[in-house]
């Protein structure tokens, strides 16, 4: 998709990918919705981008249809979305202990809030006979992340999902892309500033992420893998299911050895 004079949404757009998306969208030549919970912090980033602040709530049908329509009434037809907002929030022991308000927040979020998104933008998109949907899942939606069941099985939903609506609706004209990176630096890590300054290992900037993406759409790309190692461990995970989860096994138990319980956060604190 070339960029210029196009109307794109992104959702989490206040947020570290999905503000950095925001900008890069814009010097393509976007103009671009900012969205997100927290209004005050969408609208620095529109007023930064020359762009729109709409506060919305992914995780609510009618809050999703609510952001188009006001972007169609104040912009005109949207031509890409960006599914993007998120949270993680790990599970506090073993891999079923996330509360049931957890599991169904991450459900909400990670996986409904691209369907209300397609829901409410399919038919008019296969009327004109164009259209994006991009969704940033995770690289934890194509393999695992370790300590966070509920983010894990939530990304892999939103991958199907993605793969659905690529299948069902490319001969319509609709464009899917799903964004499937490892770490990248935001605040969804849930480091300090000052840890979050220093050198991280295999975790990118959310500049870096962004680029990535914006080059995926100009390619018209399914999948979009910030960290390209990640396609390596899909083929050892389909390669061989086994042996993948006994070194998964020794990762985790690797974690738990260095601080008696496993936090993702020191993957990336080894430096
Ligand atoms: N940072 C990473 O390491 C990483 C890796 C893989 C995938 N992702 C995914 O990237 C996306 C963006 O995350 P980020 O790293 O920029 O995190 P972030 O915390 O910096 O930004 C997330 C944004 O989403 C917003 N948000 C959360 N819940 C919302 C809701 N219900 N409705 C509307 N907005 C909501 C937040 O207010 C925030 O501005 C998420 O989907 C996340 O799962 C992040």
């Amino acid at each position: 998709m070339n960029l210029q004079n196009k109307i794109a949404v992104v959702t989490g757009g206040a947020g570290g990918i999905g503000s950095a998306l925001c900008h890069q969208l814009s010097a393509k030549g976007a103009k671009v919705v900012v969205s997100d919970l927290n209004l005050s912090a969408a609208e620095e980033i529109a007023a930064a981008v020359g762009g729109v602040a709409v506060q919305c709530n992914v995780a609510d049908e009618q809050s999703v249809i609510d952001l188009i329509k006001t972007t169609e009434a104040e912009l005109g037809q949207i031509d890409l979305f960006c599914s993007n907002a998120g949270f993680g929030v790990g599970e506090p022991d073993h891999a079923a202990s996330a509360s049931n308000e957890v599991w169904q927040r991450n459900w909400d979020v990670h996986v409904m809030a691209h369907v209300y998104a397609s829901r409410a933008l399919i038919p008019g998109m296969k009327e004109r006979g164009e259209g994006y949907l991009l969704n940033v899942a995770s690289a934890a939606g194509l393999l695992s992340q370790i300590s966070d069941a509920a983010y894990t099985a939530t990304k892999h939903a939103a991958v199907a999902f993605a793969e659905s609506l690529a299948i069902t609706h490319a001969d319509d004209g609709i464009n899917v892309s799903v964004v499937c990176p490892q770490y990248v630096n935001t605040n969804i890590l849930g480091l300090s500033e000052q840890e979050r300054a220093k050198p991280m290992k295999g975790v990118l900037t959310a500049e870096y992420c962004a680029e990535v993406i914006v080059d995926g759409i100009e390619k018209e790309e399914f999948l979009i893998t910030p960290h390209p190692e990640v396609r390596d461990f899909m083929l050892h995970r389909a390669g061989d299911p086994n042996r993948w989860l006994s070194g998964m096994r020794r990762f985790r138990q690797s974690l738990i050895d260095e601080n008696g319980k496993v936090d993702f956060r020191n993957v990336f604190r080894q430096s």
